[in-house]
């Protein structure tokens, strides 16, 4: 049984708002790395089977499980990687950056145990450019934790050996496309941020060429209280497969925005009516994205479902994106997509919203991000782009939303890494959910203000 918001505790965000914390004095007072020398007496596969027990999934996105990832560094492996994504950039998602500001050194506290298990002995944490102010708290936190001698120093460990674990921070410049896992990796060696086909997967050819585990700040935020209390423990407070607690950052209009720490599987209705105080001035809900803007879109007829990765894609009581009449949004393997927990990043829309206006903000977003190397992505997003502007600015033309659908039929699932499916997955829902209010932006007259095509 999920634990409820009332038995909740707060695993990452148990800080947030206290002053003084995010110095190591501060941190070290109410307990950071206390859960080292825990781990140093254990072999590093103990530590990577307690990850594995937890059910801790990835909080950067896709949900895949942790310790299971870890698992994929090949035996005997020399030098291995441990990369934390801080670049979040998509858009509605700011959970990361809360973290970063009010717990560096529980961070810091996760790349290592992270790094123990992974046998990694250089962590790097690549931040988004544009975070000035956690990227300073992070850079001081770090100069802290070496100066401490948790970082750059030796640690007796299990076998008599000892552990020894440099971090550096890396400050991106703030292209949404470098916190895909390779993109990042690319950018970190200092080339162009493009993704890396994959196979092989970082894992085992990752930076450097070397084996390489990308995990989100949030990810690794977790890891310390499932060492200290244990995996079993901290499955037990999510639902079956998602263990521990989940970040929502929740923007848009309802009365009380902002991040929280909540139970695993909490039902999103009680999210924005409870803990978010409703919707603003009383009125109704037209719509809410549930995980970033790259996410499907769900009705207010589809908001009894529990917020947890399954659930989510796959709950009956949430209608599949319809393409058209019959077609279903299909992302392999014959799954059925009704949408994802993403990154946690949930916007909430009222009646007066203009949803011609957000498909367009949304698809010019990725229209301005695609780096450019798929052709499908580069040429598609920017055809959504105009054809959305046209239609939120009343100047649709007849076949606009049917071309729209074929446009984003076009990019999912033929791209190299899944930011085609970004733009596409929304564009097939709005097609879909909010089809009425799109046609009723077609005009008769052909516009040209906008561009052509
Ligand atoms: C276009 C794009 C942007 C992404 N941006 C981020 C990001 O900002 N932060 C992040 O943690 N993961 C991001 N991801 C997901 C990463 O590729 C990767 O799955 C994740 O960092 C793995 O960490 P996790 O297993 O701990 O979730 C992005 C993926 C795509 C396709």
């Amino acid at each position: 049984m999920p634990v409820t918001r009332a038995d909740m505790p707060k695993l990452v965000l148990c800080n947030m708002g206290v002053e003084g914390q995010n110095t190591l004095a501060g941190a070290t007072a109410r307990g950071a790395y206390s859960r080292i020398a825990k781990a140093l007496a254990m072999a590093p596969a103990a530590v990577t089977d307690e990850v594995k027990k937890s059910n801790l999934r990835g909080r950067g996105g896709a949900g895949f499980p942790t310790g299971l990832k870890w698992t994929f560094i090949p035996k005997g492996a020399q030098t291995v990687y441990l990369v934390v994504n801080a670049d979040e950039s998509e858009p509605g998602t700011c959970k990361d950056r809360e973290i970063l500001f009010w717990d560096p050194h529980l961070v810091i506290e996760g790349i290592f145990l992270a790094s123990y298990a992974l046998g990694c002995r250089h962590a790097y944490l690549y931040i988004r450019g544009e975070m000035m102010r956690e990227h300073h708290v992070l850079q001081r936190a770090v100069a802290e934790a070496y100066k401490a001698g948790w970082l750059g120093r030796d640690h007796a460990c299990a076998g008599g050996g000892s552990f020894k674990l440099d971090l550096t921070v890396h400050r991106g410049a703030g292209a949404y496309i470098c916190g895909e896992e390779t993109a990042l990796l690319n950018s970190l060696e200092g080339r162009r941020g493009w993704p890396r086909l994959k196979p092989p997967f970082p894992a085992v050819k990752g930076v450097w060429g070397q084996p390489t585990i990308v995990n989100n700040v949030e990810t690794l935020a977790n890891v310390p209280a499932i060492i200290e209390k244990g995996g079993e423990w901290f499955a037990g407070l999510g639902t079956p497969k998602s263990g521990g607690t989940r970040i929502l950052g929740i923007s848009g209009h309802v009365n009380k925005p902002g991040v929280y720490e909540l139970p695993m599987g909490i039902p999103l209705r009680e999210v924005i009516y409870d803990v978010c105080g409703g919707i603003r001035g009383g009125r109704a809900l037209k719509g809410v994205i549930p995980g970033g803007s790259s996410m499907p879109i769900l009705t207010p007829d589809e908001i009894d479902v529990p917020m947890e990765f399954d659930a989510l894609m796959t709950d009956a009581r949430i209608k599949p994106v319809e393409i058209r009449p019959g077609v279903k949004l299909d992302i392999g393997g014959g799954k059925q997509l009704r949408t994802m927990a993403g990154s946690g990043g949930v916007m909430v829309m009222d009646e007066t919203t203009d949803m011609a206006m957000v498909c367009w903000r949304i698809m010019k977003f990725y229209a301005h991000e695609s780096c450019g190397q798929c052709t499908p992505c580069r040429e598609g997003t920017g055809w959504l782009e105009r054809v959305t502007r046209r239609l939120a600015h009343g100047e649709g033309r007849p076949g606009d939303v049917e071309l729209a659908e074929s446009i984003a039929s076009g990019i999912a699932g033929n791209t190299i890494c899944p930011l085609g499916d970004a733009a596409a997955w929304p564009m097939l829902a709005f097609a879909t959910k909010f089809r009425a209010e799109l046609q009723s932006k077609i005009t008769a007259a052909p516009a040209t203000a906008h561009g052509a095509a």
